[in-house]
């Protein structure tokens, strides 16, 4: 994700690369929490588990067309991290269930850094964007179109696989994105 960015020179706002640097090592965090969950409940290696991490397949081309400039990317990982947000948040009785306390708390952590994420991002096209912000809605009702026929496709973001990523949950998160980005400013 970090290599496409680049690539791409998508990333132009101070606002931006400060969201992106910032971002990257709460996603790093969470993903070595995550491997170690999934070795004491799967009993896999760790080694094993990040190679097949970095073994999955990069495939940008369903997303490329969103993919536009830093105000399309910015919108895409505004919605991205809502969706994970309530994701998550619908996985918390299966967390539970596993009866450990500490599971329990990192999870909640996991699901307030998801959500202040979308916060920092649409802060981002707030500060920078006002004047796109009109542009929003139509972006994301691209963005769900896409998911309908996207697979997975380990881009880091829109990975909408499993039952919790419901049209239910895209659709909420949706509604909450737009909203967050067009409440009224404050002067
Ligand atoms: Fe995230």
């Amino acid at each position: 994700m970090k290599q496409e960015l680049a690539d791409r020179n998508l990333i132009v706002s101070d606002e931006a690369a400060a969201f992106f640097s910032a971002w990257a090592i709460d996603e790093e965090r969470h993903t070595d929490g995550f491997i170690r969950i999934i070795e004491l409940v799967a009993n896999g290696s760790e080694k094993d588990l990040r190679e097949r991490l970095a073994a999955r397949p990069h495939d940008f081309g369903p997303i490329v067309e969103h993919l536009k400039d830093e105000f399309s990317l910015m919108v895409m990982i505004a919605f991205d991290e809502m969706c994970t947000c309530r994701a998550y948040a619908a996985e918390k009785p299966f967390y539970d269930s596993l009866g450990n306390n500490t599971l329990h708390h990192w999870l909640r952590e996991v699901i307030a850094d998801e959500a202040v994420h979308s916060m920092n991002a649409v802060n981002v096209i707030r500060a920078r964007y006002r004047d796109r912000i009109g542009q929003v809605h139509s972006i994301l009702d691209n963005l769900i179109r896409a998911t309908e026929s996207l697979r997975y496709s380990g881009a880091f973001v829109l990975d909408y696989f499993g039952a919790v990523y419901s049209t239910e949950l895209l659709a909420d998160s949706r509604l909450m994105t737009m909203r967050n980005i067009a409440r009224p400013f404050t002067v």
